[in-house]
């Protein structure tokens, strides 16, 4: 019997997770909600929150413990912007799409970062897991639209940046990618 799974299979950092603490982690949350059917999202975004992302095992083991089919579920998680059903990026590009920012050129800045990224419509995160690329409403920085945030898989980092064009969305994509791979490089270096 599998007793463990990889949860992320990107950026180098494979993670081996008990199977067993999916099964306790899904309880914990079907047990909250009481397992109802109406609250099938709250229980989602609780699981995207502690794994970063909607792992199939969780997704199967909620449709275990509340009896809602798994097909349902997973229609929830491709329906919904807000779920992703893959680990997301290293870091994660957030662009935001308010009203001052999309005046200010952020659709088409959106579109451009896409581009440098090499991602398809179908992808939100790159091939090498380094970055991901999300819309998101006002950050409440409208004097410095248009806008984007980079914030850290982890919660660990969270930067902002603002005025951004086209030349600079590719300095900041650079800076980013050289600053990912020197601190997967370094937590690598670490585990030795
Ligand atoms: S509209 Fe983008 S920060 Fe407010």
């Amino acid at each position: 019997m599998q007793t463990a799974t990889l949860l992320q299979l990107k950026h180098g950092q494979t993670k081996l997770v008990d199977l067993k603490e999916v099964v306790s982690f899904v309880r914990s949350i079907v047990e909250c909600y009481g397992g109802k059917r109406q609250y099938l999202m709250r229980m989602m975004q609780e699981i995207q929150k502690h794994y970063g992302y909607l792992p199939r095992e969780a997704l199967e083991e909620l449709s275990k413990q509340t009896g809602i089919p798994l097909v349902d579920v997973l229609n929830i998680a491709t329906f919904y912007h807000q779920f992703t059903l893959e680990p997301p990026g290293y870091y994660i590009i957030w662009v935001c799409m308010g009203t001052a920012c999309h005046l200010k050129g952020n659709a088409d800045n959106y579109d451009i970062l896409k581009n440098i990224l090499g991602l398809d419509n179908h992808s939100k995160t790159t091939k090498d897991g380094l970055f991901s690329l999300e819309k998101a409403r006002c950050f409440g920085a409208c004097s410095l639209a248009p806008v984007i945030m980079i914030t850290s898989r982890d919660g660990s980092e969270r930067y902002l940046h603002g005025h951004v064009d086209p030349l600079g969305l590719r300095k900041i994509v650079a800076k980013y990618r050289s600053k990912a791979i020197k601190k997967i490089k370094e937590k690598k270096g670490g585990r030795k």
